[in-house]
């Protein structure tokens, strides 16, 4: 990024890549803790009785649809709502009588909120002046910001001669210039083109590490929370759905409602008609008998959800070669090519299955020219793993 043209740093990219793969904490100690939190407006529960515990140095990503309750819950741990139920701790200690400013807490918020009348440097310098730093620190730590952000030759221009990115490192650059302890970041890049969003991702996720700081970032784009954050949140109606890993989450959601929300997947509804030797069979309507791997934490229900991410489905002209030990074809589901979207990396595959339902295929374009590429009007078998398969209760 530079300050007039933003412009991606290969070389400090690749080192951010190298360093991308994001490392949990050593220390088990909670920084933050959420005790069954609560905010009403009215009748309406926007947060609702939320827990979560956040270690020092993590990088959290909480997702979920608009109206969920993301802001009210940053607006509560940055101080700017009270909770009407339940704590919220700090390092161990309530931190309800203290007041916002007082907060080893920043918020960068969603709309920037940024001075109209102040300059760049003057809207980065607001909190520190506030915070009664001297003057010639003030200097020093505003320039270290704008060079971090990389606004040089900026810091005179007030909001309104800045584009929506520059607005953007402005809002981020004030909310750290106090090297708050946790920093709280709402929709951060949301102004950002994708190539920008995407060097400013690695350059957050530089930044958080550098300065050790603990970050917890809504967003809307779930790969940027894959990409960035330790931990993901899956919020849904004032609620917590899950807290994993990108990965965890990603293949091994914890509901129906979590497998639908985070990327795409394919879900057959059916009953466990049996199971023996680590497998289960599920007698589906769509998909007929699916064969799933039992997983570990074993299902309770028998009235259940087969989910499968559309890359896990092998898309064939005619069943796949078995091998000689495996002589049952299973979850060979046959259907007509419908729909055939090129999206560059990946081509997606509609399949009507001869049951009615839809199953999509995601196959990774790996050369250049493929002349066996599928198209619409295709009979084709789609089939899948039951180690890739993951049951969900209903
Ligand atoms: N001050 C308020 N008074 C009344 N209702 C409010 C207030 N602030 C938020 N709400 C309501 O609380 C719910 C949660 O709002 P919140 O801003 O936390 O959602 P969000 O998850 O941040 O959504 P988005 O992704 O759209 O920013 C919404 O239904 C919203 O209308
Ligand atoms: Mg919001």
């Amino acid at each position: 990024m530079s300050g007039q043209s933003p412009e991606v740093d290969t070389a400090k990219i690749n080192t951010a890549v190298a360093q991308a793969t994001p490392t949990a904490p050593a220390d088990d100690t909670p920084l933050l803790r959420v005790e069954g939190v609560s905010k009403k407006f009215g009748d309406f529960r926007a947060v609702d009785r939320l827990s979560l515990d956040i270690k020092a140095g993590e990088f959290f990503a909480l997702l979920g649809p608009s109206g969920c309750g993301k802001t009210t819950l940053l607006r509560m741990l940055a101080g700017f709502e009270t909770p009407d139920e339940g704590r919220i701790l700090l390092g161990g200690r309530d931190i309800a009588p203290v007041l916002p400013h007082e907060r080893p807490v920043n918020m960068m918020f969603q709309n920037y909120a940024l001075f109209p009348h102040l300059s760049v440097r003057d809207n980065i310098a607001f909190g520190l002046k506030r915070a009664g730093m001297a003057r010639a620190a003030i200097d020093t730590r505003v320039g270290e910001m704008v060079a971090l952000v990389k606004l040089d030759g900026l810091e005179k221009r007030r909001p309104d001669q800045l584009s929506g990115g520059q607005k953007q490192r402005v809002a981020l650059a004030r909310s750290l210039a106090r090297r708050p302890k946790v920093l709280l970041l709402d929709e951060p890049l949301a102004a950002l083109d994708k190539k920008l969003r995407e060097s400013t991702q690695l350059e957050l996720m530089e930044l958080q590490r550098r300065l050790g700081m603990t970050f917890i970032v809504v967003t809307h784009d779930q790969e940027e929370a894959m990409t960035m954050a330790n931990r993901i949140g899956v919020m849904d109606a004032g609620r917590l759905e899950q807290v994993a890993s990108p990965r965890d989450l990603y293949e091994a959601p914890a509901s129906r409602w979590v497998a639908q929300f985070v990327g795409d997947v394919n879900l057959f509804d059916g009953e466990v008609s049996s199971r023996e030797h680590h497998q289960l069979t599920i007698a589906t309507r769509d998909g007929g008998a699916i064969m799933v791997a039992e997983p570990h934490d074993p299902v309770g229900e028998t009235v259940v959800s087969v989910a499968i991410r559309p890359e896990k489905v092998k898309l064939l002209r005619r069943g796949p070669e078995l091998d000689a030990g495996n002589a049952q074809a299973i979850n060979q589901l046959e259907g007509v090519v419908t729909d055939v979207s090129y999206l560059g990396g990946s081509t997606v595959y509609k399949v009507k299955l001869d049951s009615g339902a839809v199953v999509r295929s995601s196959i990774a374009n790996t050369a250049r020219l493929d002349i066996d590429t599928l198209s619409a009007g295709q009979r084709v078998i789609a089939w899948f793993a039951p180690d890739d398969c993951v049951v969900l209760e209903r």
